[in-house]
């Protein structure tokens, strides 16, 4: 092998090559019914867009602050606060390209090689490769359907050893769409305090809930603002993914540190996504609750559908995902989705490519519009219907 074919040991490549072969065949597909993704198809809403244009036509064409735009960092400071989270200063927030730099910088600036990071499973898979980045170790706790896959502190006291060093919550949860009870999130925040464990608290989605979930945003319990790193951004409530543009907050000492590894990924987050993350806080604030209501709707017409099919899932009340159970089928998750997309023509991405610990679920994004979602459940219930004949003739 040739010098230039050597990779650094810290890069593995994995065969997360079924989600771009499944990308290959959608190509060659017609009318394929995309519900893989997590980006949000609603339109980023028009006062948002207006504040980037107007900032680009009035010179936000430059570097920023390395922490982000002072003014932003005062908005975000207000809305943590607004929203039930901790007491923040403008210097213990960090703007980010997307909250995704964010998780990314946590890694690199807090785990050192072998420390120990606490992460559920299934759970999103970009915290898995930034540790793995820090050379870290990613400690997998099972999370299951019968208890709503919440992570408790029992099953992460279980885990726990000399090298535990961060716990990671996604709450609400991608892929499960499972909000963590608050008084689970006490005990993992008491369970933190006692073992001096560092907490990563990824809210992205927190105010995408249902059925009165709330989210107990971590770093506003007590003593839990200095061991909390809170990752947010404007993605997924304001449908800002392409702007990159998301934060973090924590305490001064760790965000010394985190700021630092920031300014050399990335200088700054967009100058222009900054105004309009800016005025995405300060506007009107109605598009969210427009965009939650419509998630509503299709989380309820896809938990319908697969009720119909027979297929099993933990009633999601947070984000946009249902995660559902396809084992019934006779096939493997992922195996599903290619049956899927193959004969039915619609997306969606098997649990495995989230680290989860079976390959029997799949994450279903509400991210088009109800009468496709009705539709996508329609072509669904078709194949499902069809593997399932099959194994009862198999069977006889
Ligand atoms: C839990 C979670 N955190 C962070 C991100 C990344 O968001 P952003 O677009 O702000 O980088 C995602 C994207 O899907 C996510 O699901």
């Amino acid at each position: 092998m040739s010098r230039i074919e050597r990779f650094a040991k810290r890069v593995s490549i994995k065969e997360s090559s079924l989600r771009t072969r499944m990308l290959d065949i959608a190509a060659g597909l017609k009318d394929v019914i995309a519900l893989g993704r997590g980006d949000p198809d609603l339109d980023t809403p028009a006062h948002i867009i207006e504040a980037g244009q107007k900032a680009l036509g009035a010179g936000a064409t430059h570097y920023t602050h390395p922490l982000g735009m002072p003014q932003l960092r005062e908005a975000i400071a207000t809305s943590i606060k607004a929203n039930g989270g901790g007491d923040y200063t403008s210097d213990e927030i960090v703007v980010t390209s997307g909250a995704q730099e964010s998780m990314f910088v946590a890694m690199l600036a807090l785990i050192d090689p072998d420390d120990e990071v606490i992460m559920p499973s299934p759970g999103y898979n970009s915290y898995h490769q930034a540790v793995e980045l820090a050379e870290g170790k990613t400690v997998a706790v099972p999370t299951f359907e019968k208890d709503g896959f919440a992570l408790t502190a029992e099953a992460v006291e279980k885990v726990l050893t000399p090298k535990s060093r961060m716990i990671c919550l996604i709450n609400p949860s991608n892929p499960t769409g499972m909000v963590i009870p608050p008084s689970e999130i006490e005990k993992l925040a008491a369970l933190a305090v006692k073992h001096d464990l560092i907490v990563i608290s990824d809210e992205i989605y927190a105010r995408l809930v249902y059925d009165n979930a709330r989210v107990q945003p971590v770093a506003a319990l007590p003593g839990m603002k200095e061991r909390t790193i809170t990752i947010d951004g404007f993605s997924k409530a304001y449908a800002m993914t392409g702007w990159r543009v998301g934060y973090f907050a924590g305490p001064r000492t760790l965000v010394k540190a985190m700021a630092e590894i920031h300014h050399g990924l990335a200088i700054c987050a967009p100058a222009v996504s900054q105004h309009a993350a800016l005025a995405a806080l300060t506007g009107p604030q109605d598009s969210v609750e427009a965009a939650r209501r419509e998630y509503d709707s299709r989380r309820v017409v896809m938990m319908a559908a697969l009720d119909r099919m027979g297929l099993s899932y933990a009633k999601p009340n947070g984000a946009f995902y249902v995660y559902a159970n396809v084992s019934s089928t006779g096939l493997s998750a992922s195996d599903f989705c290619l049956k899927l997309l193959e004969e039915g023509r619609v997306m969606m991405f098997p649990g495995s490519l989230f680290g989860d610990h079976c390959d029997d679920y799949v994450r279903i994004s509400l991210l088009q519009p109800v009468p496709r979602v009705e539709e996508a459940a329609r072509r669904m219930a078709s194949v499902v219907a069809g593997l399932k004949a099959q194994k009862l003739t198999k069977s006889a």
